[in-house]
């Protein structure tokens, strides 16, 4: 069954570890990740963009494949189903579909009207035991076509937000969606201790997780943050297992052209990823 976010988060923020949101983008991606997450006993986030959503034949599909999935594999570690940057009438079509986690990313609002669409979308989920993720800061980079500016959060405006009653926080405090360039500052952690100050116990968001050094993302955890979105850091690995496999011309002998086996060194290289992350992260055996 599929878990709302906030059981897991509240425990990731007080036992000072975070959770990963890993984005899937069809049935091998989703497969590898849950595999992952149940042999280390950790709790998941997995993520849809709206893209994604579109790509996978619509939410429903994800609700029916995911929810197969833990059947099927008997899987038994919380796993939430996400929506990720959901727009106002995305998040509405993720509750009806049956996501348990939604986040609604207003940042490119002016405040008011974001304070406005969270609060409504506060309530919606709240009926329904759904967790949501709000946004304050667009994250820099590019995510699905969607171009954010690479702001950093006005802690006040956090505040505002928090106290909606969401369940987690995204704040934008330099990270950016894909690979960071060379003359990357890095994370703004006078930023995010400033929010960590003003929004307490509210699990904190860092999106971005791709390419973040492991001392930064330690020291985010430290001061606050509970998930760490990672996707093209996946997306990295498969595809350069997948190309090595057909370089070396595998996919050429016997039955190596059957999509099993195809797409077997990818999915491998996805597990590696979620695992290396799951100890970083630190949320191995807290299931
Ligand atoms: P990356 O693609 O940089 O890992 O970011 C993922 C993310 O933040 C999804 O919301």
């Amino acid at each position: 069954m599929l878990v709302s976010a906030k059981e897991m988060l509240e425990k990731a923020k007080a036992g000072h570890y975070a959770v990963g949101q890993f984005n899937i983008n069809n049935l091998e991606w989703t497969k590898s990740i849950l595999q992952t997450a149940q042999e280390m006993n950790s709790p998941v986030i997995l993520g849809v963009s709206e893209g994604a959503g579109k790509y996978m034949c619509g939410f429903k599909t994800i609700v029916g494949m995911v929810e197969g999935m833990i059947e099927g594999l008997g899987i038994t570690v919380p796993v939430a189903l996400h929506l990720d940057h959901g727009t106002y009438e995305g998040a509405y079509k993720c509750i009806e579909a049956g996501f348990s986690s939604i986040m609604f990313d207003g940042s490119h609002y002016p405040i008011e009207e974001n304070i406005q669409k969270t609060r409504e979308l506060v309530a919606v989920c709240a009926k329904k035991g759904l967790s949501l993720e709000a946004e304050v800061g667009a994250i820099g980079g590019e995510e699905d076509g969607v171009l954010g500016g690479g702001e950093v959060a006005d802690p006040n405006e956090c505040k505002m937000i928090a106290d909606l009653g969401v369940t987690m926080l995204a704040a934008g405090i330099g990270n950016i969606h894909g690979k960071y360039p060379a003359n990357w500052p890095g994370l703004r952690f006078d930023t995010l201790a400033a929010i960590s100050d003003k929004v307490g116990q509210m699990p904190l968001v860092l999106h971005g997780g791709t390419g973040i050094p492991a001392d930064m993302i330690k020291k985010a955890i430290s001061l606050g943050v509970s998930k760490i979105n990672v996707n093209t850091e996946c997306q990295l690995a498969f595809q350069a297992a997948t190309r090595q496999y057909i370089e070396e011309g595998k996919d050429l002998v016997g039955k190596g052209f059957d999509p099993r086996k195809l797409l077997a060194p990818g999915c491998e290289a996805i597990k590696a990823t979620v695992r290396e992350k799951i100890e970083l992260f630190g949320s191995a055996n807290k299931a």
